[in-house]
């Protein structure tokens, strides 16, 4: 039996098209950049989490010497939430890069790592409530998925446990 998977997203050019609440996120994301320590990629990723009570949490990815010790924007972001804010529900993340070795990538839209998604649905699946995602360029191309369960298809879960 053949069967599919199929979300749909929305795909814009600027943050004009993002909703108030949306473009406002995605700033602080973009402002979240500057958290990052990323000395050894100087790939320097910024995560921001919008909480249901209005509260902003923002991560960089924390970068190690011993490079698999270092940790994405996003979960820095999942963590701080989860410990500042217990039982808080988020409602969006949202998610900027900028590469301080190319300016070639101005249109490249950042989607977050295997690891990241994994985290990403553990914290829907433990608030039973979507998660959207907003995911941009540097030039500010973005993609509005309306839930970061999309990103995960055949994922494992704690249904299995
Ligand atoms: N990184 C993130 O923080 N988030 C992503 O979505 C992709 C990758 C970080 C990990 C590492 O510090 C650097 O970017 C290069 O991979």
């Amino acid at each position: 039996m053949d069967k599919a998977f199929s979300f749909s997203y929305r795909l814009l050019t600027d943050a004009s098209g993002l909703e108030p609440a949306e473009a406002a996120l995605l700033a602080a994301a973009n402002e979240a950049q500057q958290l990052a320590y990323a000395p050894y990629s100087r790939f320097e990723v910024g995560a921001a989490l919008l909480l249901d009570d209005g509260a902003i949490v923002k991560g960089g990815n924390q970068e190690n010497a011993s490079y698999p010790a270092g940790i994405c924007a996003e979960r820095t972001a999942l963590s701080a939430a989860s410990s500042l804010y217990p039982g808080v529900p988020i409602s969006a993340v949202a998610i900027a890069y900028r590469n301080l070795d190319r300016n070639d990538q101005g249109e490249m839209i950042l989607s977050p790592c295997g690891i990241c998604r994994q985290s990403l649905l553990e914290a829907f699946s433990r608030q039973e409530k979507k998660i959207k995602i907003i995911m941009s360029s540097p030039a500010g191309r973005i993609i509005v998925l309306d839930s970061v369960e999309n990103l995960l298809p055949f994922s494992f879960s704690g249904s299995f446990l």
